[in-house]
């Protein structure tokens, strides 16, 4: 039987309407599920809002970057993944103000020139000072930019380790309170180094602990070192191999460009995402190897806590096609020198 004009219209009509309907429905579902992820993460990570009106500007930056690791890894062409982590309901520009931390001084301090580790000649095919018992636990810098006092209190923690086989725990918080100019806001690994060779050391995070904020230097206990160095040197700027030599002999501090999305959310495989050269975080490197697709990489220490990445650490692309590296990695890396 033929419909008539009108039947075909209403028809068509109630086909729209159904889908329309379907498609709302899917809609909603996906945004219940979206809310539920962002109740599961809340849980997990013991998030606190202070109202509503909070909790739903954090729901939308929290689903805007849910799609964005969905985007990503469905993809599925790349050699690394994307995750949630403790900083998931953050944007990039809030995370950039609290989480890093480098400012590169505004004249910039002469080079060492000497490079002890110039002439090695053993160069392991891959290192990780991890398993080697030489760096502790992941820390977490919490909502102060003091990344540079992390990577340099990393480094040197680490060759305590390597030269007297004890692995302490070295204050940050000394380091923060206790140089000039420095702080929550801003500083440089060698200028750490430098306040810890003048100061005849630097103490442990149990007598001066962290506190994630600005502090007034605490002298009786900045007094009480118990790891010192003698000095610190710069390795020859961007150039991988001269730091491959460095890390072979002891992790080495950092800079380097964290300021975009994708390694914000980095979560596993080896980093060779969107990057560029503009520092503004420190890390360690506290390793390199070669990947299972042949690709080889640097391990580096963050403190970001262990939610983010491969517990804390990531592995990023080494031998990069421009000599300052990945992400800069290349450009400003030094070590503490110990008697
Ligand atoms: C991966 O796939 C996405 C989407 O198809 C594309 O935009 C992107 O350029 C690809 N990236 C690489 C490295 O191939
Ligand atoms: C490395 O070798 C070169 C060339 O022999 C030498 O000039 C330099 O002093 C050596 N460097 C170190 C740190 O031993
Ligand atoms: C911490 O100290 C630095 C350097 O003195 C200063 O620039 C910054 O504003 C301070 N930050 C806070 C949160 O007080």
């Amino acid at each position: 039987m033929a419909l008539s004009l009108a039947g075909k219209f209403y028809l068509c009509l109630v086909l729209m309407l159904a889908s329309w309907a379907l498609l709302a429905a899917f809609r909603t579902l996906h945004e219940a599920s979206i809310e539920q992820k962002h109740e599961q993460w809340i849980t997990k990570h013991g998030r606190i809002y202070a109202d509503s009106e909070e909790k739903g500007k954090r729901l939308e930056i929290f689903a805007n970057n849910v799609r964005f690791i969905e985007d990503f890894n469905r993809a599925g062409n790349r050699t690394f993944k994307l995750g949630l982590n403790a900083f998931s309901d953050k944007t990039v520009d809030e995370f950039l103000q609290f989480s890093t931390g480098l400012l590169l001084p505004s004249t910039p301090r002469p080079r060492t020139t000497s490079f002890m580790h110039a002439n090695i000649t053993h160069i392991p095919r891959c290192i990780d000072w991890v398993a080697k018992g030489a760096v502790n636990a992941i820390k977490n810098q919490g909502q102060c930019g003091s990344c540079w006092a992390f990577s340099a209190v990393a480094a040197i923690e680490s060759i305590t380790q390597i030269k007297t086989g004890k692995l302490l725990e070295l204050s940050e918080q000394q380091l923060v309170d206790c140089i000039k100019n420095s702080g929550c806001s801003r500083g440089w690994m060698d200028t750490a180094f430098d306040y810890t060779i003048q100061n005849g050391g630097i103490t442990s995070e149990t007598k001066y602990p962290y506190i994630a904020t600005n502090g007034t230097c605490h002298v009786p206990t900045a007094s009480l070192s118990v790891a010192k160095i003698v000095g610190y040197e710069d390795v020859p700027a961007n150039n991988e191999g001269e730091i491959l030599k460095a890390v072979a002999m002891q992790p080495v501090s950092v800079s380097i460009d964290g300021s975009r999305r994708e390694f914000h959310l980095y979560s596993s495989g080896v980093f060779n995402g969107n990057c560029g050269t503009e520092v503004t975080h420190a890390v360690a490197i506290v390793g390199y190897g070669t990947a299972r697709d042949c690709t080889n990489y640097w391990k580096i220490r963050n403190s970001w806590g262990e939610t983010w990445g491969e517990a804390g650490y990531m592995r990023i692309q080494r031998d990069y096609a421009q000599p300052e590296g990945l992400c800069g990695i290349a450009m400003h890396a030094s070590y503490p020198v110990v008697q």
